[in-house]
């Protein structure tokens, strides 16, 4: 791709590069962290078929407004839509998208942490011989304390702003197109071993067979926030990653693709970690320790688990890595396109701010853990309000946008790259987003806070 063609702008060079960096983004600690403790805490099965509806029915079309509106606008989230909509307020949901990247950025760089501890201890080969019990303490030592923690913490964000120093086309194509096809095979070898322990089978229908007894709007808001962050979608990242786009990519094929690899990969972290789970008899509600108190016990009593553990935990590192930068990216895009702070600065300035927040909410499990909302620590409240708030509000305001807003001959010459591409089902995208779409969010919204 010439440099002309995005005005200039730094750009993704190929195809490729351009699924992996979405893809990567999408895949995280989302789909192997927190997809299987929220799954395992909402019931299994049921909550699985919610959430896959919800990923057909609002994440692809709002995945596809991001992008639309990031290769239109050729900005940042802020400046997209005040490009877009010259003297309107829509920018509003750019600045929410900017607080909710801050909010993510300094819960995930917490469980990003733990994650760098562990892949530590399984090279040091620190499961081997422990009792379930002793695992379990082991995880709750560590991620009490304040020390490690937050060294970890600091440093997985030192790896997360190298990355995003390098710019767009050096550093975030060149990394993920390399992790990303990595990470699908090693989780791969991770499911075909779980599938084989004895007991395996308990998991499986955990995971697959529906008890719509345990359906109710909790449920329903969870799987809501679930599909928005596992998909990356509500905050503008994948505005700010559209703008990065030729505008000789096929956005529609970019979001149905991503949507879908992001989507099979949280089954099969579900596929590899439920039937472990139930074959050695541990608890799926265990909420967010779930995979660190679980796998090494699988690993240690596993031939070859000293080999799986370094594997998997080197995995989800740089799944959280492939994630972390684009979360930061959208306030980087932002400092730099609309603040004209220069990059290295702003990428200090960002990543500084959000430890900055990060330093409590790792804290949060242990000195601050009774500091409380209700019944949120201080992570819980940056997840609930990231995630299940401010993300859907996010995508919300965008299919509004991008269905009642925008022009539909500007919607359809975008979606069909100047009339170039068939667009065969858009009389029904644009149904999704004017009706379907904002009253699905609604509704999910209203019944959870009891409103209806
Ligand atoms: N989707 C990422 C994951 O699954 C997290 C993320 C959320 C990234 C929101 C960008 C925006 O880990």
């Amino acid at each position: 791709m010439s440099a002309p063609e995005l005005g200039g702008r730094d750009g993704f060079t190929s195809k490729f590069g351009i699924l992996c960096a979405a893809a990567g983004s999408a895949v995280g600690l989302g789909n192997i962290w927190r997809f299987p403790y929220v799954v395992g805490e909402s019931g299994g099965a049921a909550f699985l078929l919610i959430y896959l509806g919800l990923v057909v029915l609002l994440g692809i079309p709002v995945m596809l407004s991001e992008l639309l509106i990031g290769r239109r606008g050729q900005r940042n989230a802020f400046g997209s839509f005040r490009l877009l909509a010259p003297g309107k307020k829509w920018w509003l949901v750019g600045v929410m998208g900017i607080a909710a990247a801050f909010m993510i950025l300094a819960f995930y760089s917490t469980i990003a942490g733990w994650t760098l501890e562990y892949l530590i201890k399984a090279f040091s080969n620190s499961f081997s011989g422990k009792s379930s019990d002793e695992l379990g303490a082991m995880f709750q030592v560590f991620h009490t304390q304040a020390f490690r923690p937050l060294v970890w913490q600091v440093i997985f964000m030192a790896m997360t702003a190298g990355i995003i120093l390098g710019g767009v086309r050096k550093g975030i194509e060149k990394y993920t197109k390399v992790l990303m096809p990595f990470l699908v095979v090693l989780l791969l070898i991770m499911a075909i071993r779980a599938l084989t322990l004895p007991g395996a089978m308990g998991g499986l229908s955990f995971l697959f067979k529906p008890d719509f007894s345990e359906i109710n709007s909790r449920v329903f808001l969870s799987a809501l926030g679930q599909a928005f962050f596992s998909l990356s979608i509500g905050m503008g990242t994948l505005i700010t990653y559209g703008s990065y786009i030729n505008k000789k990519n096929n956005l529609n094929n970019i979001a149905i693709e991503v949507s879908v690899v992001d989507t099979l990969i949280a089954i099969l972290a579900g596929v590899a970690i439920f039937p472990a789970v139930f074959a050695f008899g541990l608890d799926p509600a265990e909420g967010p320790g779930l995979i660190f108190h679980v796998l090494p016990n699988i690993f240690q009593q596993m031939p070859g688990g000293y080999f799986f553990a370094v594997i998997f935990f080197l995995l989800l590192v740089i799944a959280a890595l492939t994630s972390s930068i684009s979360i930061l990216e959208v306030v980087v895009a932002y400092l730099v396109e609309e603040l004209k702070i220069v990059r290295s600065k702003a990428t200090l300035l960002a990543t500084v701010a959000a430890l900055f927040v990060g330093l409590f909410c790792t804290l949060s499990f242990g000195a601050l853990k009774d500091v409380t909302l209700g019944s949120l620590s201080i992570f819980g409240v940056l997840d609930f309000t990231a995630s299940n708030i401010l993300l859907p509000l996010g995508g919300l305001f965008i299919v509004l946008f991008v269905g009642w807003y925008l022009k539909d001959s500007d919607v359809k010459d975008e979606l069909s790259n100047g009339g170039l591409l068939k667009l065969k089902i858009y009389r029904l995208f644009r149904f999704v987003l004017r009706f379907i779409a904002p009253v699905a969010i609604a509704i999910v919204f209203m019944h959870s806070i009891g409103l209806i």
